[in-house]
């Protein structure tokens, strides 16, 4: 499927912008402390039971922010983000969260936020990104594997429990290679 076209604005020194399409601009941007509100009403829209608490999203964005990305719709409302947390010593990293909303699934806009956070990771010298998923979760499989993601061994990457009781989860692995 064709990417819906974005307006992207990371920061004053990169900025692209594209053709507006309906049903209204977005803007893929690095997160800003005002938005936690809403990017933890959109989290638990999204999420619900498993969103994640108001004052760990507070935490996740005073460490990562430059790997926080949100689309935002103009009118208040985000539409979709991606939260990706780095170590410092071994260039590891993990993918935290990913969402877009029901009503603007299907227009690439997963694939442009997953993409975005892996550019900006691989600049910041990344080499290695993991992830979990929900092992009946096609989408996001299906999104990770197109982009270059793989099962981690052992077992496929099939982690019984991982989250709890009966919270089984996939651990997929991408391996970043400098200037791609
Ligand atoms: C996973 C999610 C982020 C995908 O967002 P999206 O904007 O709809 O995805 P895209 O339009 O960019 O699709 C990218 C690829 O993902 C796959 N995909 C996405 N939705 C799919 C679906 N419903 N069925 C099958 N494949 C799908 C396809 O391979 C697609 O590529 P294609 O369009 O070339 O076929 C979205 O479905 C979502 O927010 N789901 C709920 C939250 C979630 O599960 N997050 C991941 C947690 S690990």
């Amino acid at each position: 499927m064709t990417a819906e076209p974005l307006e992207r604005f990371f920061d004053r020194h990169e900025q692209l912008t594209a053709p507006v399409p309906h049903p209204g601009p977005l803007l893929l941007r690095t997160a800003h402390e005002e938005d936690l509100p809403e990017l933890q009403r959109l989290d638990e829209e999204v999420f619900q039971e498993v969103a994640y608490p108001g004052f760990l999203l507070r935490q996740l964005y005073d460490m990562y922010a430059e790997h926080l990305l949100v689309l935002d719709d103009g009118t208040g409302r985000l539409r979709g983000y991606v939260l990706a947390a780095t170590t410092a010593l071994d260039r590891d990293s993990w993918i935290l969260g990913l969402c877009v909303t029901h009503d603007r699934r299907r227009h690439g806009l997963g694939r442009e936020l997953m993409e975005a956070v892996l550019d900006r990771l691989r600049r910041t010298g990344i080499q290695r990104v993991r992830l979990t998923v929900e092992p009946s979760n096609r989408a996001a499989i299906l999104l990770y594997r197109s982009l270059g993601f793989r099962p981690e061994e052992p077992d496929a990457g099939l982690r019984p429990d991982y989250f709890g009781p009966g919270m089984d989860r996939q651990v997929l692995r991408l391996e970043l290679t400098p200037g791609t």
